[in-house]
């Protein structure tokens, strides 16, 4: 708390909170990029804003991510005190599996003592094996709750560093470059617009799902991500809220 006062943390939460559009931003002391350990704070801060938004029965739908990742670390049961359901919010988008959403899901059951569902679908499908796989009724009932999520939780990754870890092909690579996409969340690739450029296409939570969710948390930092932020958020619903570090706070706050 000391810390956060000598910085002015709680001016800049306001001063970006406005200056991006949204319905509040929190930023952690530090930069994620120098030090590992501002992740954790990403992700106590994460927990501490999910608690306060949770009611009676929730169902959080997650996307993947090492911040993710961060954040099911620091969950603990306490959360519990209320129902929660945690699902995966899209199918494969290319990620190693400890960076998987459905990994995160789990864990984040685990570490809070409720549940989860898994969601396996291929990361590429033809509309053909789309129509058929959405017919199950594993993957038709795992939809159906990702649709109804009273809350999402995700990441926003910088386009090319996502496109390389996912091996995406030189192909689509190719197109990102020519779209100048800088920023990604949940599959999505965007300009600094904040346009769509690429979307993967995979079965879950679609963009336009956003509008109708009431809780919608998304959590990055380090100042490299800081155009990535400013550009996925130029088009996010207002009701967002940024968990962000001093990193990416400064840098987004001065452009
Ligand atoms: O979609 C965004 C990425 O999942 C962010 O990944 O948290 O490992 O930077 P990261």
């Amino acid at each position: 708390e000391l810390m956060r006062e000598l910085k002015g943390i709680d001016v800049m939460e306001l001063e970006l909170k406005h200056k991006l559009g949204i319905k509040k931003v929190i930023i952690v002391p530090g930069d994620s990029d120098e030090s590992l350990l501002v992740k954790g704070e990403l992700g106590k801060a994460s927990a501490t804003c999910m608690k306060k938004l949770l009611t009676g029965e929730n169902i959080i739908a997650v996307t993947g991510g090492s911040t993710m990742a961060a954040i099911a670390e620091r969950l603990t049961p306490e959360l519990s005190k209320k129902e929660l359901l945690f699902v995966p919010a899209r199918g494969g988008v290319g990620e190693d599996v400890a960076n998987q959403a459905n990994t995160i899901c789990s864990n984040m059951a685990k570490n809070t003592n409720s549940k989860h569902r898994v969601f396996y679908v291929p990361d590429q499908v033809s509309s053909q094996i789309y129509q058929s796989l959405i017919k199950e009724p594993e993957i038709h009932e795992v939809l159906k709750l990702i649709k109804s999520a009273s809350m999402v939780i995700h990441g926003i990754g910088d386009a090319i560093t996502m496109a390389e870890r996912r091996k995406t092909n030189p192909e689509i690579q190719q197109k990102l470059e020519s779209g100048k996409a800088v920023g990604e969340a949940f599959g999505y690739y965007f300009n600094e617009s904040g346009e769509i450029v690429h979307k993967v296409s995979t079965i879950g939570l679609q963009r336009e799902d956003l509008a109708t969710i009431p809780n919608v948390i998304a959590v990055a930092g380090g100042s490299s991500k800081a155009k990535a932020i400013k550009a996925y958020l130029k088009q996010a619903p207002s009701a967002t809220i940024l968990i962000t570090d001093e990193g990416a706070a400064k840098r987004l706050l001065k452009g």
